[in-house]
This record gives structure tokens, sequence and C-alpha cells, in this order.
């Protein structure tokens, strides 16, 4: 299995579910081939519940990393599930046009460009 999937499969066995007992795992893997990873954390507050995607991009940024090559989502759905719409802004702004690999828990994997799910971003380029 690709080392990225696997990262994230086993980031998603440590997320904080209790509202929703829905578990998604990330792995972000930067330049230089370090992986990140996140896991989504609920909040009672619904609200402030946070992704795993935005996580892992958090911690990856925190822990230094600029550049990015691709993010890899775990989840145990047969349709494989992708980023919402908040984690896709923020992966565009912060990672660009990255790889992302989607992926569950019975083998199941696919792989896209970020521009795919997310044609005609508003970014920094518009504040200039
Ligand atoms: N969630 C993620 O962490 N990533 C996704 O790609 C989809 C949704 C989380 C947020 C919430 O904790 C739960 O899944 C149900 O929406």
């Amino acid at each position: 299995m690709d080392p990225l999937a696997a990262a994230a499969i086993e980031a998603r066995q440590r997320a904080r579910a209790p509202f929703s007992g829905f578990q998604v795992g990330a792995a972000l893997e930067d330049e230089e081939g370090r992986i990140f990873t996140g896991c989504n954390v609920e909040s009672a507050s619904y609200g402030l519940t946070v992704c795993a995607e935005r996580n892992a991009v958090f911690r990856a940024v925190a822990e230094g990393a600029r550049r990015f090559r691709r993010i890899a989502v775990a989840a145990d759905t047969d349709v494989l599930t992708p980023p919402c719409g908040a984690c896709r802004q923020v992966l565009w702004e912060i990672c660009g046009d990255i790889e992302i690999l989607l992926v569950n828990l019975k083998g199941a994997s696919e792989s896209m460009r970020l521009s795919s799910l997310f044609p005609r971003p508003f970014d920094a380029n518009f504040l200039d």
C-alpha cells in the first residue's frame, strides 16, 4: 500500500468523533517527503469541529513545512470521501494544486488534482 495512504488510515484511528461517529484521517506529504498526519477533532459546539485535512495542514505549517506534494484522505465509506469545501479552500491556499489521494478501508483508492475538485478558487491573487 502507498505509505501515504497507510499513514492516513492509521491517523483515522485517532479521530475524536463522538458526535458524528464519522472518523477521518489525513496524511500530507511535503516536498522533502516528510509526512504530517491529522484526524478530525469534534467539539460539542459542532461548529468548532476541525476536519482531518485541515488539522494535517496546520500541523505541517506549525512544523515548518511550506511546499507540498500530496495529501491522502481516509474514511470508512464505499463512495470515497472527498475534502469538504472549507478544506478545499485551505488546501488551495496553503498547498496549491496538490494531488489528492482518497482511500477507504477496503483498499479502494482514487487520485485527482485539487483543481479538479475546486475549479475556480478565491485566493490571495484577488487581494493584490
Ligand atoms: N470530516 C473530515 O474530517 N474530513 C472530510 O473530508 C469530511 C468530514 C469530518 C468532520 C466531522 O468531524 C465529521 O467528519 C462529519 O462531518
